[in-house]
């Protein structure tokens, strides 16, 4: 993704890459800049706790914005969603208590919680979900595709698979029963075959 970012952007002058984790963007904020304008993540401060999420933001804000700059996130907002209890379920039914502690990659803090946190440090605070309709279409058509386990195989599932190590058998029959328990959740279309994949999103913008 950086090197994509680099090759797009290098007609910019004033523009620095850094690779960091959340946790130490302090660290590694670029020493020209004292503090920003806008600070913006799309997609991505899911993979970090609520409890880090209590530490950062208010000190992202603080340190590293500059006065009226902006702070804005969106992360997924999927633990009520038929795709992601069915992690959870599918690991109970084959009582695999080793996916117990996994951490679904969600929003974990509600907005009453952020507002807690923030309020004193902006003059104006924004919050909203919205909930997306993705129209999922098999890939041949055929009745044993299942367009929204597929969906989630590359981001949300790969922690529980994770988890089981090297397992194989283990992490064959937890996919069958998670794909089978979503193809159940998530029943087509009878006019076309499409699935629909309702996705709720967690919005914050938070102005200094
Ligand atoms: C779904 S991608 C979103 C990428 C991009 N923001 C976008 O909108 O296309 C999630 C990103 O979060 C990053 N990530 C996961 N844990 C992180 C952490 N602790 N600190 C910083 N980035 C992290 C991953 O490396 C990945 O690039």
């Amino acid at each position: 993704m950086l090197d994509k970012a680099r090759r797009d952007h290098s007609s910019v002058s004033n523009i620095h890459f850094i690779q960091s984790t959340f946790e130490d963007l302090f660290s590694h904020f670029p020493s020209q800049y004292n503090q920003v304008d806008v600070i913006y993540s799309n997609a991505a401060l899911q993979w970090t706790s609520g409890a880090n999420h209590a530490l950062l933001l208010p000190r992202y804000i603080k340190e590293l914005l500059k006065p009226d700059g902006t702070f804005a996130m969106q992360i997924p907002d999927t633990k009520d969603q038929p795709s992601h209890k069915a992690m959870r379920v599918a690991a109970q039914v084959l009582g695999l208590v080793e996916l117990d502690s996994v951490r679904q990659a969600r929003s974990e803090l509600t907005s009453t919680c952020y507002r807690r946190l923030l309020r004193a440090h902006c003059s104006s605070l924004n919050m909203w979900n919205t909930i997306y309709c993705h129209e999922l279409m098999d890939s041949d058509g055929g009745k044993e595709e299942n367009p929204v386990a597929n969906f989630f195989a590359g981001s949300g599932l790969g922690a529980y698979l994770e988890a089981l190590a090297d397992d194989v058998q283990k992490k064959e029959t937890y996919t069958r029963e998670y794909r089978r328990l979503v193809a159940e959740a998530y029943p087509k279309e009878a006019e076309d075959n499409a699935t629909l994949l309702f996705m709720k999103r967690f919005f914050l913008v938070a102005t200094k």
